[in-house]
C-alpha cells in the first residue's frame, strides 16, 4: 500500500504482520503480546484514539501503533532518554521525562491527556508503575484501556521485585478483584472504593495486566421471558403467573410425575400399557 493511501485509509495488516515485516525502527515485543493488544485495542482501531506509550527506545513501537490504529490516531511517546526527542513527527509527540517523577506525570496528564490507551513499557520498576497508574488513571477516558507490560520483572530482584513482595504492581493488582466486587460484598469493613467505581475489568496475562477504565454504579439485574417451573430458586412464584400459564406448568408437572413413575417401574408400566390396548 502506498504511503498516501495508508495515511488516508489505514492499514489492514495485523499488528503481528506489521511487526514481522518491519524494516524500519527497532521494535522489541514478546510474541504473545500481539493477541492481547488485538483483543483489547481493537475497539479503538480507526477511531482516532489518543494513545500514550511510556518507553520509546528506538521508536519502532510508535510507528507500529500509528500504522495499526490508522489515520487520526494521536500518539504521545515518553522516555527518559533525551535522544528520542528527534523521533517526533506528524501525530507523534515526544515528551522527555522520568516516569518516577510525579510532577512530570502530572504535567503529562494535564497537557497530553485524556488518553484512550496507556501502555506502560518504561522502566519496569514497580514503584514507577504504581506512581504512573496513580497519576494517569484519572487522565483516562471512560472505556479507556490501561496496559502494563513486562510484569515478569516484578518477580526479579534486579527490578526491585520478588515473589509476593508486597510493594510490586502485581501485588497491587490482586486485591483489585475484591474492589471490583465491593458492591456485592456484605462485609461491614469493606466499602466500594474509587477502584470499584472506576474499574470495569482486570485482565491478567503472562507479564501483562490490562485495566479497563469505566464509570460504574451499583450493578442492576433483570429478568426477561416467562418461567418454566412454578418455583424460582426454591421459592413459590405461582402468585406472579397468570391462570393459563399456571395451568400449563401444572399439566407439565403431572406429565413429568407420570414419566418418573414409569421410569421407576418400566416393566409394570409396560404391562399396564399393553392391557389398555388389548
Ligand atoms: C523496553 S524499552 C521500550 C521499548 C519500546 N516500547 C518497544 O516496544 O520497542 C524501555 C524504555 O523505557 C525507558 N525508560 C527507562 N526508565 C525510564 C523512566 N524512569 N521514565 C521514562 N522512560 C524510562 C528506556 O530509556 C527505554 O527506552
Amino acid at each position: 500500500m502506498g504511503m498516501q493511501r495508508l495515511r488516508k485509509f489505514g492499514s489492514q495488516r495485523s499488528l503481528e504482520q506489521i511487526f514481522e515485516a518491519n524494516e524500519g525502527r527497532l521494535i522489541h515485543k514478546w510474541m504473545h503480546y500481539f493477541d492481547i493488544y488485538e483483543r483489547h485495542f481493537k475497539p479503538f482501531r480507526y477511531q482516532s484514539p489518543r494513545i500514550l506509550e511510556i518507553g520509546v527506545s528506538h521508536g519502532g513501537s510508535l510507528d507500529l501503533w500509528q500504522e495499526w490504529f490508522g489515520p487520526g490516531a494521536h500518539i504521545t511517546g515518553v522516555d527518559i532518554d533525551p535522544r528520542v526527542k528527534a523521533l517526533a513527527k506528524r501525530d507523534i509527540e515526544i515528551r522527555v521525562g522520568d516516569q518516577g517523577d510525579p510532577n512530570f506525570l502530572g504535567k503529562l496528564a494535564d497537557n497530553d491527556g485524556p488518553f484512550d490507551i496507556v501502555i506502560d513499557d518504561g522502566s519496569h520498576r514497580p514503584a514507577h508503575q504504581l506512581l504512573t497508574l496513580q497519576k494517569l488513571w484519572p487522565a483516562m477516558n471512560t472505556n479507556g484501556v490501561y496496559l502494563v507490560e513486562d510484569l515478569h520483572t516484578n518477580y526479579r530482584q534486579e527490578y526491585d521485585g520478588g515473589l509476593r513482595r508486597s510493594d510490586t504492581f502485581i501485588e497491587f493488582v490482586k486485591p483489585l478483584i475484591d474492589d471490583l466486587h465491593a458492591f456485592h460484598t456484605r462485609a461491614e469493613d469493606f466499602e466500594p472504593s474509587i477502584w470499584t467505581r472506576t474499574l470495569g475489568g482486570v485482565h491478567l496475562y503472562d507479564s501483562v495486566v490490562v485495566l479497563d477504565r469505566a464509570d460504574r454504579e451499583v450493578p442492576l439485574h433483570r429478568k426477561t421471558g416467562r418461567p418454566t417451573f412454578d418455583t424460582l430458586y426454591g421459592r413459590d412464584i405461582s402468585d406472579i403467573l397468570d391462570e393459563d400459564h399456571l395451568a400449563l406448568i401444572q399439566q407439565m408437572n403431572r406429565m413429568h410425575r407420570r414419566a418418573i413413575r414409569a421410569l421407576k417401574s418400566p416393566v409394570e408400566s409396560g404391562r399396564k400399557l399393553i392391557q389398555r390396548f388389548r
